[in-house]
């Protein structure tokens, strides 16, 4: 129960790595808030936590929209009267592709930019935004926020995403040193490649997965795994430990 009684916003908890977190930290002990826009999926997982017997309501949110995530944070705090953990996770990647531009800057209309950084980076500040005031009057507060490697390393093809998980990186190191004070620590995960839907039909692709599984541990992570260094900084656990940048990648930075 390293969790226990904490309440915790993840936001994309529909899907994936943050899927795999929402289970996770709820089997910890922690009420956790499902802030998807995903409908389906987000009352989904909300039925198998509390099926597992565990806690776990769903918001409805579109991390891009401000309104919609002030209206979230307020409803958390009037349910649950506090916000101790906060898990940045949502994101679109090459999943969206057809909806948005995955390419490399020349080839990627303002629009598409926009967009892609409207949920991949302004999703961190809107939440961040309202969730900050909260914990700066708890005098306490735990934030992840999920960037990927593309954000630390010239990771080609997908430049308004890794523009945006570069800014994610950027805005971990200097909320860290901005609201240390308060007792609030902002650490940032960096995973590699993870199997979960945003690369899925990639996966399909031996090309792709060559690449993929060019690193010291030479597989694909699997979302349990992310979910897994999560828990740890949204933890106690991690007490002393904020700004830092942590690849969970079987090792690919270091190669
Ligand atoms: N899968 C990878 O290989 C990989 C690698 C590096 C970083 N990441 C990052 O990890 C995070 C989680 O991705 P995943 O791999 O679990 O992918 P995923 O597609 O399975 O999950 C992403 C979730 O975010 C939700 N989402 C997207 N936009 C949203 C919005 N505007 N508001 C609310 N929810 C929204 C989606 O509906 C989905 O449920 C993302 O930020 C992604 O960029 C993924």
């Amino acid at each position: 129960m390293r969790l226990k009684d904490k309440v915790a916003i993840i936001t994309g908890a529909g899907s994936g790595q943050g899927k795999a977190s929402a289970k996770l930290f709820a089997q910890e002990g922690a009420h956790v808030i499902i802030a998807e826009w995903n409908e389906e999926n987000g009352k989904q997982v909300e039925q198998e936590i509390r099926d597992a017997g565990f806690n776990a309501v769903f918001m409805k949110t579109d991390v891009s929209n401000e309104e919609n995530v002030r209206a979230v944070v307020e409803q958390t705090v009037e349910q649950f009267g506090r916000i101790d953990i906060l898990f940045n996770n949502a994101g679109i990647g090459f999943s969206a592709r057809s909806k948005y531009t995955m390419s490399s800057l020349l080839k990627t209309p303002l629009e598409d930019w926009n967009q892609i950084l409207a949920i991949n980076l302004n999703g961190v500040y809107h939440m961040s935004k309202y969730v900050l005031p909260i914990m700066i009057n708890q005098e306490s507060g735990s934030i992840v926020n999920n960037s990927s490697l593309n954000g630390i390393q010239g990771v080609t093809g997908a430049d308004a995403y890794t523009a945006a998980k570069g800014g994610v990186v950027a805005l971990t190191r200097v909320m860290a040193a901005d609201y240390g004070k308060h007792n609030i620590r902002v650490n940032c995960i960096c995973p590699g490649a993870i199997d979960t839907p945003m690369i899925a039909e990639v996966l399909q692709n031996e090309k792709f997965t060559e690449s993929f599984t060019a690193n010291p541990l030479g597989r694909v992570g699997k979302p349990e795994e992310i979910a897994n260094a999560a828990l740890f900084l949204a933890s106690d656990e991690s007490s002393y430990i904020t700004g830092l940048i942590m690849p969970v990648d079987g090792g690919l930075n270091a190669i």
